[in-house]
Formats: structure tokens, sequence, C-alpha cells
């Protein structure tokens, strides 16, 4: 596992939005997500409202120096959401892990939630270990293609 102390957050910065277009090009990952790749304008653009909108919290991950990806909360209600995205080439190294914890410590509003397709075990294990538990059985996901599943997952405290 990572250690710890070399998981960081900090403001995303312009070069930072490349690096998560590259990895949100990836097909294993978006896969994983459930979500569809965005072209280059549609991405750009997607982050401009991301890090115009106050209510965003909105960080990026690295990981010995190095830019691993995103982890943000936005509200969707009245319920204050969680994602994250690490670059395939830092999977399985606890970033994500550290990175959630790194973020919950910083919000103190609860509960939060996530939504996650069912067969993203990597992302269903990240966010227990962090403490969250799903709120129900599974539901049809509706953004993601048809017959695809997710759970609302709740941290409580
Ligand atoms: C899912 C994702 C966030 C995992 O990131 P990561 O940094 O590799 O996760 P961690 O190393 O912190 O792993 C945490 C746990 O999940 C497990 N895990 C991670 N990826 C896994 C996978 N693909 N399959 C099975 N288990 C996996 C790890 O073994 C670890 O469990 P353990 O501590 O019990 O051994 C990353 O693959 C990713 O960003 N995927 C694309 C985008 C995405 O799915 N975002 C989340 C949308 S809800």
């Amino acid at each position: 596992l990572a250690d710890r102390s070399s998981v960081t957050l900090r403001a995303v910065v312009p070069d930072d939005v490349e690096v998560f277009f590259q990895n949100q090009l990836d097909p294993e990952g978006g896969e994983m997500a459930a979500f569809g790749v965005r072209g280059r304008a549609a991405h750009f653009a997607h982050w401009d409202k991301i890090l115009a909108d106050e209510t965003n919290i909105v960080r990026t991950i690295e990981s010995d120096g190095a830019v691993a990806g995103n982890v943000v909360s936005w509200l969707d209600g009245d319920k204050r959401l969680v994602g994250y995205w690490i670059g395939k080439s830092f999977w399985g190294r606890g970033i994500a892990t550290s990175a959630l914890a790194s973020l919950l410590a910083e919000i103190e509003v609860r509960p939060l939630y996530a939504y996650v397709a069912t067969h993203n075990v990597g992302s269903i294990r990240v966010l227990e270990k962090c403490g969250f538990v799903p709120t129900g059985p599974p539901e049809p996901a509706p953004d993601a293609a048809p017959g695809v599943e997710e759970l609302l997952m709740r941290l409580q405290r």
C-alpha cells in the first residue's frame, strides 16, 4: 500500500486538467465508472464548470509529486456527493483510499454520498474502507448504459 504521507491533495491547476483528460480517455477506467468518454472540448468545458462552482470541493491528488488523479465533492439536490478518478498507472497502491480519507478529513458535512456501479468492486472497496455503507439495494443507473446498476453509498459520520 502507498505510504499515506506520499499521497497529498492540493488545488487544481490548469495543467492538471490535461492529465484528467488522459485518465478519462482510458476505456477500462470508463467501464469501471460506467462513464462515457468525453472529447477534449467537452472535457475542458466540463472542468471549467466544475472549477467555477464554489459549492464544489475539488482537489488534485499527487503521489510522490506526480499528478495521480482527482477527488471531488459536489452538491446534487440535498445530497453532497464524492467521486474520484485515478490514472491507471497509479492503480493498486492505496492512492484512492488515501486521497478520499484526506478529503473526508477536510469536509465537515455529513452524511456524504457516492454513487458507484455494482461492477466497480475496486471503488466499492475504497468507499467501504473509508466508512461508506450502501443505503439500499442496487438500482438502475440513469446516466449509464442499459443494464448497469449502481449503489448509493453513505458516510454517516
Ligand atoms: C476504482 C479506483 C478509484 C481504485 O483506485 P486505487 O487507487 O487503485 O484504489 P486503492 O489502491 O485505494 O484500493 C482500495 C481497495 O480496492 C481494491 N481494488 C482496487 N481496484 C480494484 C479492482 N480493479 N478490482 C478489485 N479490487 C480492487 C484494492 O485491492 C484495495 O482493497 P484492499 O485494501 O482490501 O486490498 C481506480 O481504479 C479508478 O480511478 N478507476 C476509474 C474511475 C472510477 O472508477 N472512479 C470511481 C467511480 S465511483
